[in-house]
């Protein structure tokens, strides 16, 4: 008789097990592999956008490739690309960051994932808004912290308020994020309400994360970024990305924002992780910063056109209510009316069906914290915004 061999049981840590994959990165996945048995699906799930990269930050690639700037550069980005980062947004957003208080990271994700490690500590609380983008969640159970959550007002436009997050400090409370434009729900914080917030923290020592990876995809005509607001920088952390703002998804260039002690503290990190972002993508990304802004003043007249179009057809299928998202690229509809019918009971089945049956692929509410909505991404054509709408229609008429 042959002796059984003891398979081993995987022990992996108690961290990476806190942890769980992206929910938006699970439906991209689940519509591939539709594709892939050659089934047309509509895709309404991308968090990305849908325009190529302008020439001339390709081109600046290019030419650093040529040049030979293809080895290491300092851990936090070059002085260069440090100086442009600082240059831009003192210019859009009146800050006065200095080039030690700006650490350049592999994408925003990666700028959020370094400030949070930097930040909390076990048993640490974060204040999240809810719907949240998915991975603050996870990326603050990686660091030990517990999520605080506290609802927005879907309705009014999702809003939070100084008046809602004061509720839910505790003394453990250690940081408060805010994203604004918002991943789902496209709301936009006014400028008086992160005030408050901002206020709030700073008089009860508490560290403010914001997250304007859709800064400039604002289609209120009040721009804002606490950046500017200087008398409150030392508990200020702010994360971009050049993801969004110069369609760049895939280069992956992001950076923080913060008081000395906290970028150097994110560089320590980043040494002893990636080291610094990709040389060629630091000159690309000099070039989106320093060279001619009207690209993405572009990008955002043609995703305002595309909101309107998306909501406007939304609206007009019985039983789903939307808000007008203000920022950001996705529209966040209330889908509570068929919870119940077809046996679908909840946003994940109704999104499940949908991508199955009708083809269609949306991110359910429940990876961004609540369950009656579905993610509609409107990076994309009227065109497949318009198939995309009526196989939404022809299936939810059918339930
Ligand atoms: C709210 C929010 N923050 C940060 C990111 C990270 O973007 P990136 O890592 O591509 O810069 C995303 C990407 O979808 C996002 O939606």
């Amino acid at each position: 008789m042959t002796p059984t061999v003891a398979v081993p049981t995987l022990k992996l840590t108690d961290r990476i097990n806190r942890i769980e994959p992206s929910a938006t990165l699970a439906v991209v996945n689940e519509a591939d592999k539709l594709r892939q048995q050659g089934i047309d699906v509509v895709d309404f799930g991308a968090g990305e956008p849908h325009f190529p990269t302008p020439q001339h930050i390709k081109d600046a690639a290019i030419v650093a490739i040529q040049n030979n700037f293809t080895k290491y550069t300092p851990v936090g980005g070059t002085s260069e690309l440090r100086d442009a980062i600082v240059h831009r947004h003192a210019v859009d957003f009146d800050s006065d960051y200095r080039r030690e208080e700006v650490v350049a990271c592999v994408g925003g994700k990666h700028a959020i994932f370094n400030a949070i490690q930097v930040l909390v500590d076990h048993g640490d609380e974060v204040i999240l808004p809810v719907p949240y983008w998915v991975s603050f969640k996870d990326i603050v159970r990686y660091a030990g912290g517990d999520c605080a959550l506290v609802e927005a007002d879907e309705g009014q436009s999702f809003r939070i308020t100084a008046a809602m997050i004061e509720r839910r400090l505790t003394p453990r409370t250690k940081l408060i994020i805010l994203n604004s434009p918002s991943n789902p729900s496209g709301a936009v914080m006014s400028p008086e309400d992160m005030t408050e917030v901002v206020r709030l923290a700073h008089e009860r020592g508490i560290w403010v994360m914001s997250d304007e990876c859709y800064v400039y995809l604002n289609y209120t005509d009040r721009h804002f970024s606490v950046g500017s607001l200087r008398e409150f920088r030392e508990r200020l952390v702010i994360v971009g990305s050049l993801s969004k703002t110069y369609s760049m998804t895939g280069w992956r260039l992001g950076y923080a924002l913060a008081p000395a002690a906290v970028a150097s503290a994110i560089q320590k990190l980043q040494s002893q992780s990636t080291s610094n972002p990709t040389s060629i993508v630091q000159k690309a990304a000099v070039a989106a910063l320093k060279g001619p802004q009207q690209c993405v003043a572009d990008m955002r007249a043609e995703y305002t056109r595309l909101r309107d179009h998306v909501v406007g057809g939304l609206r007009s299928i019985p039983g789903i209510t939307c808000t007008l998202p203000q920022g950001a690229f996705y529209a966040y509809p209330n889908v509570s009316s068929f919870l119940g019918r077809g046996a679908i009971r909840s946003a994940s089945e109704l999104a499940g069906k949908l991508l199955r049956e009708a083809h269609l692929a949306t991110v359910p509410g429940e990876g961004f914290g609540t369950s009656h909505h579905l993610r509609v991404s409107y990076a994309t054509s009227v065109a497949e915004l318009d198939r995309g709408l009526e196989r939404m229609r022809k299936f939810l008429a059918s339930l």
